[in-house]
């Protein structure tokens, strides 16, 4: 308990200094959030960029062990620091990640059919409740979306009630846009799908690089992250991701394009460099080879 008898006098009250600047929040349509959904936020855009590197390690919830992901003990802490977030399943953080890995996290909330299953896109459920993920200091919670699809009234209800769990817990809904094996990635559909998430609640969605890309950003109010999808050659994919930002990304989620790279921890540090230090795709390339093992 504090002394009151040995307490200094109060002097320094900075009078005619203006208090702190509340509005300007660098995160795009969390000005108005409240300060738990902002701090969060501010764990996972970085703060000088205001751009974020996730690395997404997600895919065994539907596809098992998937190449590159055999050994997620062996691989993810490792590309942790690397990367700004890390993206993936309760039951991977738990097994293979240790809580004293100093990263953020996004936890995905939502379950869904294998890839046994004849369709996917019929959606799932809640596969980790707000409690649990707040349990876990999770960072934001990943729901999967499927606009177009059967599952999308499901998912859209999964997507809207995750974000009333979060807004009273303070944590983020990441909206992910699924895209099913026989839908057209066209920028009217992304101009739909990502819109329609963020006004049904998401704070940041995740989404697909795509022609007429710079409308879909400009259209949707909050950061949209691109999803890698398929192995691409290096050089590719860092092509797509600088593309990307240059035309309003706010950073990246992305998989098998880094851990399926030849080296994994110099394609992290590649792409970093494209989200965070405006280098062009040619530049981080040349840093992708100068620095792989
Ligand atoms: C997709 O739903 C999963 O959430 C993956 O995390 C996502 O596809 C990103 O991984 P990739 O860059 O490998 O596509």
């Amino acid at each position: 308990m504090a002394d009151k008898d040995g307490a200094k006098a109060s002097k320094d009250f900075g009078v005619g200094v203006p208090p702190p600047e509340q509005g300007g929040f660098p995160v795009k349509g969390a000005g108005h959030l409240d300060w738990g959904m902002q701090h969060r936020l501010a764990r996972m855009f970085d703060p000088v960029s205001g751009n974020t590197v996730m690395l997404a390690f997600d895919h065994g919830y539907i596809m098992g062990p998937t190449s590159g992901l055999e050994r997620l003990d062996l691989v993810i802490p490792p590309l942790a620091g690397h990367v700004n977030v890390l993206m993936g399943t309760r039951g991977a953080f738990k097994t293979c990640v240790p809580p004293t890995v100093q990263k953020p996290i996004v936890l995905r909330g939502t379950y869904d059919t294998s890839v046994l299953f004849e369709d996917m896109s019929v959606g799932g459920g809640i596969a980790v409740d707000m409690a649990n993920a707040v349990a876990m200091d999770a960072s934001a919670v990943a729901v999967q979306t499927f606009v177009g699809a059967p599952g999308e009234k499901n998912s859209l209800e999964l997507l809207a009630r995750t974000v009333d769990a979060g807004t009273a817990a303070g944590v983020p809904t990441l909206g992910v846009v699924a895209v099913g094996k026989d839908m057209a990635r066209t920028e009217e559909f992304f101009l739909l799908a990502t819109r329609l998430l963020a006004e049904n609640g998401a704070h940041v969605v995740k989404s697909y690089y795509c022609d007429g890309f710079e409308r879909v950003t400009a259209a949707c109010p909050v950061p949209i992250v691109i999803a890698g999808g398929k192995k691409l050659p290096e050089a590719d994919a860092l092509a797509m991701a600088y593309r990307a930002i240059a035309e309003g990304a706010r950073g990246v989620d992305m998989g098998r394009n880094i851990f399926q790279a030849e080296d994994p921890a110099a394609m992290a540090q590649a792409v970093g460099q494209v989200v965070h230090h405006g280098f062009t795709a040619t530049e981080a390339f040349t840093f992708y080879q100068d620095t792989k093992a």
